[in-house]
């Protein structure tokens, strides 16, 4: 995993923003350099001396104010019509069903996948090569959706869904973020991407589809009697555990599998899941997930179950 680089476009739709930038940037320094340079040769070439007499004093010149309004018109319409072709390359109207919906919380994503049912958190699986339609939606704040290599951003608005295209060249991990300002954990509100191969991307969909199994000997046994007994199933679900459904938190089911914690504060090892159990305010002060209080030997027990989730 490396840091995200809007400057690196890894999709078709990244890189029609990414030239319409280039070719914008070049005729800004072109009119730049042509006007900064005409007022420093002016101002050097034509600077008053002393003993000079007053140079002739004339108004208006028709030839060169058509000149100045025509330019700026033709430069306006060249850049107008790359940017309606870089609209409809970056940013095509939506697919009638969206392959993915994504649900901005605070603060963490919610990623489901409607047509194979997958549900799961912060972490997207997409397969490369194939533009995937996106919604985009929020359950409580403003939130924008950014993966700068992939696609462009876009804000996410409870009540009122937005679209964007997906797409990676190439199997690669891309990192994204939130990248409008939603409260005091806004900064951990990290996603991954992990482009497979297609025939990964499915063998990853039917790992995702499979129920929890279901810990049998301790203390992974425990540990799930505790994830039940304690009031973790009031705002996360883990599929194949009876009763265990709420959607306010990530869903569990495979956590396991996930590469980090917090929505990227943390690498998912069980060190620090341990770590995270122990107090979710003191890693991520302002996470929605209280502080249990839970003994030692509680966190080792919720800990080893958690690490089943696989
Ligand atoms: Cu969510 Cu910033």
């Amino acid at each position: 995993m490396h840091a995200s680089n809007a400057l690196d476009p890894q999709s078709p739709q990244a890189r029609a923003i990414y030239d319409l930038g280039i070719v914008a940037t070049i005729v800004f320094v072109l009119i730049f350099v042509v006007v900064a340079g005409g007022i420093v040769y002016a101002i050097f070439r034509f600077r008053g001396r002393e003993g000079e007499p007053e140079p002739k004093q004339f108004a208006g010149n028709e030839k060169v104010e058509i000149i100045w309004t025509v330019i700026p018109f033709l430069i306006v319409v060249f850049l107008f019509a790359l940017t309606l072709r870089g609209m409809n390359r970056a940013d095509p109207p939506p697919a009638p069903s969206p392959d993915l919906v994504v649900t901005g919380h605070q603060f963490w994503w919610q990623a489901d996948y409607p047509a194979s049912g997958v549900v799961t958190a912060n972490e997207i699986h997409i397969p490369a090569g194939k533009p995937l339609s996106v919604r985009l939606d929020s359950k409580d704040v403003l939130h924008e959706f950014w993966v700068p290599e992939l696609a462009r951003k876009m804000t996410t608005v409870p009540g009122q869904p937005n679209n964007i295209w997906i797409q990676a060249d190439k199997p690669g991990v891309y990192l994204g973020t939130c990248s409008e300002f939603c409260g005091t954990q806004h900064a951990w509100m990290r996603i991954v991407v992990v482009a497979e191969e297609p025939s990964k991307f499915e063998a990853w969909q039917q790992a995702q589809l499979q129920p929890a199994q279901t810990a049998t000997s301790d203390p992974a046994a425990k540990g799930l009697a505790l994830f039940q007994t304690s009031t973790c199933m009031n705002c996360h679900a883990i599929r194949g555990v009876p009763g265990a459904n709420a959607i306010v938190a990530p869903d569990l089911t495979h956590v396991a599998s996930r590469k980090q914690i917090g929505a990227g504060i943390l690498e998912n090892t069980p060190a620090n899941m341990r770590k995270w159990l122990k107090n979710p305010q003191h890693v991520k002060p302002g996470v929605l997930m209280p502080d249990f209080n839970f003994t030692g030997q509680q966190l080792d027990e919720l800990t080893a179950y958690l690490d089943t989730l696989r």
